[in-house]
């Protein structure tokens, strides 16, 4: 059986990852594919508090903050210099919007805090997600609204390339997730999850990250950060040289370039109301 969460690393396995510089460029392209294909279904909250677990660089803390002017916008992470470029990107909205350093399994609030509760990309990359979807549960209001983005990585598809990519996108989730401890399929495992929490309402839609619908360079970069910031881990687990793992990340970006290329990244985005 895996062992709880205890340590920093152990609660964020990805910790190097996700604070590389890589990751803040990742960050902001995921924000501008995603949020707009988020906002029909965020649109339909009208929260007063909002938690935003796992905030990061505060991409999304800062939209929200925007979309939602009456409300309170708090944002957690383990990562401090994340938490600083937060702060940077919403000091217009003054003391409406906090940042602070919080582990998502042990969120430091009391029960019933918040009426809206988001958690974007944070699941597929620690353990034990189960135990992070019940502290949101524990820190929202009756009737409160859960909204999370939970990534799968074998939602991922890509034509014309010169490489069986399908095979990398395939196989390297399963790898990483054994070697790391965490779940990359958590965009279909979550179903499960939410069903043994208090919850009603579980529902999930779909962004449909495409050479289509986003920019080709927006989706490009995505990939880009992806390729520098997980080669020598996916390498590593999967058991191939570098070189052929970062050449699978290639075929993908140069397939999302290539304007006779069809890419798509299909994100699952969970929301329900908390009992
Ligand atoms: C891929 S980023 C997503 C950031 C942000 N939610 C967004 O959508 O732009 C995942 C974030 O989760 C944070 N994280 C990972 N484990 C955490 C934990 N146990 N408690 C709090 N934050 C955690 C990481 O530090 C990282 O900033």
């Amino acid at each position: 059986m895996r062992a709880m969460p205890g340590t920093e690393t152990d609660r964020s396995p990805q910790a190097k990852e996700m604070a590389d510089e890589s990751m803040v460029r990742n960050l902001a392209a995921q924000a501008d594919a995603i949020w707009p294909q988020e906002l029909p279904t965020m649109r339909r909250y009208q929260p007063r508090d909002i938690l935003d677990v796992g905030c990061g660089t505060g991409e999304v803390t800062a939209r929200m903050a925007e979309l939602f002017p009456e409300a309170r916008v708090t944002g957690v992470d383990l990562i401090e210099s994340h938490l600083a470029l937060g702060r940077g990107k919403t000091v217009r909205f003054g003391d409406r919007v906090r940042f602070q350093p919080a582990d998502a399994f042990e969120l430091p609030f009391a029960a019933g805090s918040f009426d809206l509760v988001v958690c974007r990309h944070v699941l597929q990359a620690i353990p034990t997600p189960e135990r992070v979807l019940a502290e949101m549960v524990r820190v929202s209001k009756p009737g409160g609204r859960l909204h999370v983005v939970a990534e799968d990585y074998d939602m991922i598809h890509a034509a014309p390339t010169r490489i069986d990519v399908s095979y990398f996108w395939h196989a390297a989730p399963r790898a990483y997730s054994k070697a790391a401890g965490i779940d990359l399929h958590i965009g279909r495992n979550i179903h499960h999850h939410l069903r043994a929490l208090p919850l009603d309402d579980i529902d999930v839609h779909y962004a449909h990250v495409d050479t289509q619908r986003v920019p080709r360079e927006t989706f490009a970069a995505i990939f880009e950060a992806w390729r520098d910031g997980y080669t020598e881990s996916t390498a590593r687990s999967l058991g191939i040289p570098e070189a052929e793992a970062r050449e699978y990340f290639q075929a993908t970006v140069d397939c999302i370039r290539d304007p006779d290329g069809f890419v798509l990244w299909v994100v699952p985005i969970w929301t329900a109301r908390v009992r």
